[in-house]
């Protein structure tokens, strides 16, 4: 083999002319008398590579044998060719089979559940491959957004002792000599950490066992959650609009070619950096709902994924709604005050995605009286002995404060139009997926 240096496709089709070395995976191959036409992949791009008869006699059999995901080094001479997949060639000089391949158990017949099977392979396709991207650029935005606003990242344990957000859906680990749960989210050991860092967040895998088939569950998901002191209910949702706007505005940016590939068409997205979210109460939700879709809820009831979906057909960019019964949500949000009895609601809100997407943000101010987290929790039918420790937050120098959560995969999904969530991260767990 030669001693260039290799460079990525990419590089190569940006040098445009003369020598260069390039490896990667066959990802097409066909071949006539005289030539074979490879078309090479790498992380960064496809280019086709042309092997002449004539120029490997000796190797031809060898040549001909070639299989897609073959793992290949070539060397040639590259030039712009309009009727080439990515408009150039190279005219392949030398090359160096790494890794055979034969008979790849992947093609366009498969359905999803054969190629959930073969998930480790399927992840080598286009349409991954460009989903795998764009999750890395919402992932490093949210990094950028939150550093670049003084927060800390912060993390908390993946095995817990109590619930948060009900117990319905909580992972049961038998190995302590009594029952411990993974994570549903960060929060309770995050509202201890802004005691000393104030504005705190992570992204990390939050863990819930849901009963639910659905495109947008899964069991074990990515948590982007932050939690700040001395802030009030609007600043929670400001930081998460601003939050999403960071992220489509870096999608649209820097992955309109992978948003592209995979079909998404992205001029929905484009009304999310114009506009301002839009931000109503529960009681405007049940009214719209109501008068524009037909649908009647009884005050008192949470909203299910198809009145979700009702209430976002009337937007198209994301919508918080606050203000949701205090029955329906989680025991540390905080009561609004004032409110008339029967009717309690409490600071905290969901925000739903256009387009059917569902809820990608839950949060909330939360509540700081240990008397009224001990009532809710009882109410709950939990035990509030088991958690001492977050009464300790309130007990030394409680201060306001609040958070909220978001999917990662919720986000990703709805950013690349996905039909499943499932395809948002790379090996999916949900009730009936966990292998590979
Ligand atoms: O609304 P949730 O349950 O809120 C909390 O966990 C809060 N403790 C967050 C906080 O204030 N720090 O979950 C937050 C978000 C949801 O809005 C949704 O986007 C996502 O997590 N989510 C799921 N994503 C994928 N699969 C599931 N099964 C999910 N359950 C929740
Ligand atoms: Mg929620």
């Amino acid at each position: 083999m030669t001693t260039e240096k290799f460079t990525s496709i990419s590089e190569a089709m940006k040098k445009g002319k003369g020598k260069v070395s390039v490896r990667g995976w066959i990802s097409r191959e066909r071949g006539s008398n005289e030539f074979k036409f490879l078309v090479l992949r790498d992380s960064t791009n496809l280019i086709q590579c042309v092997l002449k008869r004539e120029n490997f006699k000796k190797e031809w059999p060898e040549i001909d044998k070639i299989q897609i995901e073959t793992s290949i080094e070539v060397h040639g001479e590259i030039k712009p060719d309009s009727r080439a997949p990515t408009g150039f060639e190279i005219q392949v000089e030398t090359f160096k089979v790494v890794g055979e391949s034969k008979d790849f158990p992947i093609n366009k017949d498969l359905n999803e559940e054969l190629l959930g099977d073969r998930r480790h392979l399927w992840l080598r396709s286009r349409k991954m491959t460009s989903i795998m991207k764009i999750r890395d650029t919402v992932l490093d935005t949210m990094r950028e957004h939150w550093h670049g606003k003084g927060f800390y990242e912060y993390h908390s344990p993946s095995l817990l002792g109590m619930q948060a957000e009900g117990g319905s859906t909580l992972f049961k680990v038998d190995y302590f000599g009594k029952p411990l749960y993974l994570t549903q989210t960060w929060q309770l050991h995050a509202e201890a950490g802004i005691f000393a860092l104030e504005k705190i967040f992570t992204i990390q895998p939050s863990f819930r066992a849901e009963k639910s088939k659905t495109s947008r569950h899964l069991t074990e998901y990515w948590h982007a959650e932050m939690e700040v002191a001395w802030q009030d209910f609007d600043y929670i949702q400001d930081d998460a609009e601003e939050l999403i706007k960071h992220i489509v505005s870096r999608v649209l940016k820097e992955r309109k070619e992978e948003l592209e590939i995979i079909g998404r068409d992205w001029k929905k997205l484009e009304p999310v950096l114009k506009k301002k979210f839009p931000r109503i109460t529960y009681d405007d939700a049940l009214k719209l709902l109501k008068e524009k879709k037909k649908v009647s809820i009884p005050w008192g009831k949470d909203l299910r994924t198809i009145e979700e979906d009702k209430l976002s057909e009337l937007y198209d960019t994301p919508i918080m709604v606050r203000h949701y019964p205090k029955i329906v949500k989680a025991f540390y949000m905080k009561e609004v005050p004032k409110t008339k009895p029967g009717k309690e609601v409490v600071f905290g809100f969901d925000m739903i995605a256009p387009e059917g997407y569902g809820e990608l943000v839950g949060g909330s101010q939360r509540e700081e009286s240990i008397e009224k987290l001990k009532e809710n929790l009882k109410e709950q039918g939990e035990d509030p002995s088991k958690y001492e420790f977050y009464f300790d937050t309130r007990r030394y120098g409680s201060v306001p404060h609040g958070g909220f959560g978001m999917g990662v995969e919720r986000v990703i999904s709805w950013i690349c139009g996905l039909e499943t969530i499932k395809d948002a991260i790379a090996f999916p767990r949900t009730m009936t997926r966990y292998s590979p």
